[in-house]
This record gives structure tokens, sequence and C-alpha cells, in this order.
């Protein structure tokens, strides 16, 4: 008989979570003003806002939190993270940065003025955030089968070559600080690049004189999906892909709490001293001094030990088995998910099961809602809430998916919460057609307005 698939750990330590009743959670939802980032984290029983600073950290990450060296310049943990950057990613310049929209900040703070133009692959809402916030603006050159989601493609992440050429042909380069690669594709689906395109977008690149940036937060669950389905890379190992994939980048912008399995940490990585150099200052005014920028030694020591076990394939095969086991659960009851199953989140398809709630409700919100009050699961917004206004004409953006993010955090829950998760989706799917009123915005901040957006029923 075959073996059935097992995880590649075993536990050590546990959480206690709990679970509420439908009352309390109505009454919850409603102080929360709908918004489910103002949940206190005791009101809910699976959390799967997002996979971002939620993993659980190995005895390996532990035991070298205990050995970081805490000097404020030089320290024995930047080095060991700088060796460690170099050896997996071959970068000879990195700044460490608190997190991944701070290396946002410091690199684009370096390099994107107003008026630029940044083509990329459907940028994340940070990344967004800071090229508009330098009034720049971030072109999407994502290919169109990403957005239907039930086309099965392998590499939905992977940018339309053509569309990216029109757009270097169209500015002069002088307008365009580099070109955006998010590996893998968060915002349409947790979806990876391939290798093929990645090369593609860089022999653009040299061809128009604009650097290649990588956003690599998920850097790792990219690598895997190109060792399964890209031709000639079955016998790789994930360190060899990830060194390949690198060859294609002039620099890289990472948020650590995903794929280095920590809870809090980034940075950004270049190739060129010059930019390394000119980033720094920015690095000590926004984070601090070039050997810490805003993390500990001792985080700097389990960042480094995150990403060598992160880029080993039996973790990764265990983590991204667990969110296809989810994605196949929900496709067995008819529930609509994007397809493939990403590697970080199954995102439902809220378009397609509230159709009686118009797009001015917020489908994908509503749907957010409703699976709390059934469960107390949590899962993120990504669709026109998240979109934002347009920052020209002010009018809201409604994006061509309105999607239902169920993030899965590294090594925390087991395939019985999958279970949980998948009933708990299946009830409000059933109820689906009674429905049919969604939320209205009462209050939003001028950008960013998910996080904090106050919601009322409509
Ligand atoms: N880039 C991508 C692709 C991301 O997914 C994120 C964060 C960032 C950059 C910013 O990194 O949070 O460390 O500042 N994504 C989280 C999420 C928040 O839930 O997907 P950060």
């Amino acid at each position: 008989m075959e073996l059935p698939f097992a995880e590649s750990y075993k536990i050590k330590m546990v959480e206690t979570i709990k679970k509420s009743t439908r009352e309390e959670r109505e009454q919850w939802i409603k102080d929360a003003k709908y918004n489910l980032f103002n949940l206190k984290s005791d009101q809910v029983f699976i959390d799967l806002l997002t996979d971002s600073g939620t993993g659980a950290m190995s005895d390996k990450q532990w035991s070298a939190l205990m050995t970081g060296d805490e000097s404020y310049a030089g320290a024995r943990s930047y080095y060991e993270l700088k060796e460690t950057i170099e050896k997996i990613l071959g970068f000879p310049y990195f700044l460490p940065t608190h997190q991944g929209r701070a290396a946002e900040n410091v690199l684009f703070s370096a390099l994107v003025k107003e008026g630029d133009v940044i083509p990329g692959n459907s940028h994340f809402d940070t990344t967004k955030g800071h090229i508009e916030f330098r009034k720049a603006t971030a072109i999407d050159c994502t290919i169109d089968e990403a957005f239907e989601t039930q086309k099965i493609h392998p590499f939905k992440g992977n940018i339309d070559l053509d569309k990216l050429e029109k757009v270097l042909q169209e500015y002069p380069k002088e307008k365009i600080p580099f070109i955006c690669v998010t590996v893998t594709c968060n915002s349409s689906g947790g979806q990876p690049v391939s290798i093929e395109n990645l090369k593609g977008v860089y022999e653009l690149s040299k061809k128009y004189g604009v650097p290649t940036m990588f956003d690599s937060a998920r850097f790792a669950e990219n690598a895997y999906f190109i060792k399964i389905r890209e031709e000639g890379y079955a016998d790789k190992t994930i360190k060899e892909i990830v060194r390949e994939m690198y060859q294609y980048a002039d620099m890289m912008t990472m948020s650590s709490k995903k794929d280095a399995i920590v809870n809090m940490g980034g940075f950004t990585a270049m190739r060129d001293a010059e930019l390394h150099r000119k980033a720094s200052t920015f690095n000590i005014m926004f984070e601090g001094y070039v050997t810490y920028g805003g993390m500990s030694g001792r985080d700097m020591s389990a960042l480094a030990a995150g990403l060598d076990e992160g880029t080993e394939f039996e973790y990764l095969e265990t983590r991204i088995k667990q969110v296809e086991y989810l994605g196949d659960k929900l496709m067995e009851y008819g529930i609509p998910v994007q397809r493939p199953i990403g590697g970080h989140a199954v995102f439902v398809d809220a378009k397609k099961i509230l159709c009686n709630v118009p797009k001015e409700e917020f489908q994908a919100q509503t749907l957010g809602v409703e699976l709390y009050l059934e469960a107390g699961i949590r899962g993120v917004e990504i669709g026109a809430i998240l979109a934002d206004r347009d920052p020209v004409t002010r009018e809201n953006r409604y994006p061509e998916l309105e999607l239902l993010r169920l993030a899965i955090p590294r090594r925390v829950y087991t395939n019985n919460h999958m279970d949980v998760i998948a009933a708990a989706l299946k009830n409000v799917f059933d109820r689906r057609n009674e429905i049919n009123k969604g939320l209205k915005i009462t209050w939003e901040a001028p950008i960013m307005r998910h996080f904090t957006v106050e919601l009322d029923k409509a």
C-alpha cells in the first residue's frame, strides 16, 4: 500500500484557541464596524487573515534567537544574515528593515519620483501605496488568464511581455525606475511566475535599460511551483531554482514574515554598490543603522535560519499541500475558487457566490463577514475595498475579481482545521441565494483604507 502524505515536522508547543457562539460573533462584528481587522484575535477561532508573521518558528529558529548579537553596529547576527542572503539569493548588498513595506519605503525613496511609472504584475497594495504616495503610477501587466478564476494556467503570476514592452516603449527609461515582479503574485491569487517569464522580463529590462526588482515575499513558494510545474526543473533543488530566479533580478524587497517564517522582519538587497549607498541614507533615517535597520540582532539570526529552512523542499511540500487540501475540499463542495490553488492561500470567488449582492455593496467583504458569523473564521477581502479609490478621480475602483482570501499560516493549523473551514464555507454557500444585502462604507482613510474602514449593513 502506498503511504499517505504526512507533515515533515512534529509539534513541541501548542496554543489554545477558543470557539464562540453566533450571538457573540454578531455583537463582536457589529462592534468591529464589520471590518475583520478590528476583531480581537480572541474573538477568532481560526485566523486566516494573513500568512504574514503568523507562522510557527522551528526549534532551530528559536535557538538562533538565543545566540543573537545585539551590538548596535557590526553585530554578528547582521553578518550571519548577510552571508545567508548572499548564499541563497546571490545579492552582495542588503539593508535590514522592520518589514516588507519598510524595505519598499527605503528602496523607493532612493528610486521613485513624481510622474514615474512602474510596470509589474498586480503590485501588492503596500507596494502600490508606496508608488502612489510618491505621485507615481503602477501599471499592471499581468497576463489576462490571471483574471479568469476558473482557467487553469500553471503560471498565472506571469507578466504579459507584450503589455510590458508597450510600457517600455511608451515612456522614456528615466521615467521607469524599475520593473516590479512579484513572486508569487499575491494579488492575483498567490500565483507563481515561471523562470521562462522571469527571463523574458529580464531580457526586456536589459533591452530598454530599466532594472528589474523582485517583490520577494513568497519567493520560495514560487520556486516550489517552478520545480513542480516547469519543464526541466523537477530534479533541481529549491535552492538551485532560487539562485536561478534571482539571476534575473537587479534588486529585491522582502517581507521576511512569509517565506522566511519569522514574525517580524524584512530587507532590501541589490547588486549595485551606488544604489546601496543611496538607500543606506534612507535606511538610517527611517529604520535604523545599516547593520540592524529596525531588527533586533536575535531577529536577524532567526531570519537567517528561516531563509535556509524555508528553501527546503520537504517544508515547502508540507506547506503547499495543506493549502491544496483546503482548496480541493472547497472545490469538492462546488465552491468557486481561484484555480489552480495558489501557494499561500485559497482565494474564493465572491462575485460568483453572492450574485444577489451588488458590487457597490462589497461582495467579498460581505462573504468574509458571513464566514466569520458562521464559525469564527477570519479571512480577508481582496476586492473593491482593498482596490481603494482612484487617486485622481477619487471614484471607487472595482477590480475584475472580488475575492475572499483564506491565507494559511505556516506550520500552525492541522488538516482538521482545514475541514472545519471548508464545512463552514459550504454552509454559507448553501444559503447564498438568501444573502441579498451587502455593506456600505461609513468612514474611510484617504489611502490604504481597507485596514481601518468602517462599514454598516447596506
Ligand atoms: N509584498 C507582498 C507580495 C506582500 O504580500 C506583502 C504583505 C508585502 C509586500 C508587504 O510586506 O507586510 O512585511 O510590510 N502582505 C501581507 C499579506 C500583509 O497579508 O499578504 P509587510
